[in-house]
């Protein structure tokens, strides 16, 4: 799908990876609404992209009623703009370090902190994308295909190797990866598309405040390029997996071949 004159939801879309999508998307022609929890991030996004083809709703992805609205605005704006819904790029998503145990505090993990990674990384995207789903079905197809719509998934490198601390992390980007096939064929009938991206570390504002320790570790095992990636990167996949309608129900891993390890 071309997405040249169709709108696209963006979560996260005001920082770091979804901001670079978001910038892409804009560039190539597209209408883009930044859906992101972070008002100020949100208002110097739209400060950049300019008011006629780029919209900030201010949305927390935990709350169903949230994203709701959110969504309710975006459908608002797509009947004046006439550019129907192309797809959902799922990138808002957090991180917080914790091991099952923790040796100093004499602690297990604390249950509060799982919750809050699994419910803004697993139940956030699962909500955004099953309430933008009826939009996208209603779509007249964009191709001969009968393609109506593409979701743009985000995982990581800890789906595939997590490091230690990585515990709820892990799982919940893992589950993105598992979703990803069976979204795909629940949705095949319907010409939508799904894509997943695993990127591993790539310079945003989540890995900003790496600890020097945790990035050495990286860099050590990197193979090509060496160095962290960067957004425009990851963006340059998101543009290319909405074009090619051949990626479907696949996950791309994003990572120069690099193999988190063990010991940090
Ligand atoms: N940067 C990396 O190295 C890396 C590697 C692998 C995967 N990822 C994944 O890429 C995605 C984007 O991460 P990033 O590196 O751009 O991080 P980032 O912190 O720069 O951006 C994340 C954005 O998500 C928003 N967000 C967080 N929780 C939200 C919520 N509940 N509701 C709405 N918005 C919310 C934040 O406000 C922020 O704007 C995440 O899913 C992350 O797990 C990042």
């Amino acid at each position: 799908m071309k997405p040249a004159g169709r709108t696209f939801i963006i979560s996260g879309g005001c920082s770091g990876l979804g901001l670079a999508t978001a910038r892409d998307l804009h560039q190539a022609g597209a209408y883009v609404v930044l859906l992101d929890r972070n008002e100020d991030a949100g208002h110097a996004a739209i400060k950049e992209l300019g008011e006629e083809k780029a919209k900030f709703l201010q949305a927390d992805v935990t709350e169903t009623s949230s994203i709701k609205a959110a969504i309710k605005s975006t459908v608002e704006w797509i009947q004046q703009t006439g550019a129907a819904l192309g797809g959902v790029v799922a990138a808002a998503g957090i991180a917080f370090p914790g091991k099952v145990y923790n040796a100093r505090t004499n602690s297990p993990v604390s249950m509060s902190s799982v919750d809050a990674v699994m419910t803004v990384n697993v139940r956030g995207t699962i909500d955004l994308v099953r309430l933008a789903v009826p939009h996208l079905i209603n779509n007249t197809p964009f191709t001969a295909d009968g393609e109506r719509g593409v979701l743009i998934l985000v995982a990581s490198s800890a789906a595939f190797d997590g490091q230690p601390g990585q515990l709820a992390y892990s799982a919940s980007k893992g589950a993105i990866v598992s979703m990803t096939l069976p979204l795909a064929r629940d949705l095949a009938r319907y010409g939508i598309r799904v894509v997943t991206i695993a990127p591993s570390l790539f310079e945003s504002e989540m890995t900003r405040n790496l600890s020097a320790k945790a990035r050495e570790s990286l860099e050590r095992v990197m193979e090509f390029p060496v160095r962290a990636g960067k957004p425009e990167e990851f963006s340059s996949l998101v543009m290319h997996s909405i074009s090619n309608s051949m990626l479907n129900g696949t996950v791309l891993r994003l990572d120069g071949a690099m193999r988190m390890p063990s010991k940090m």
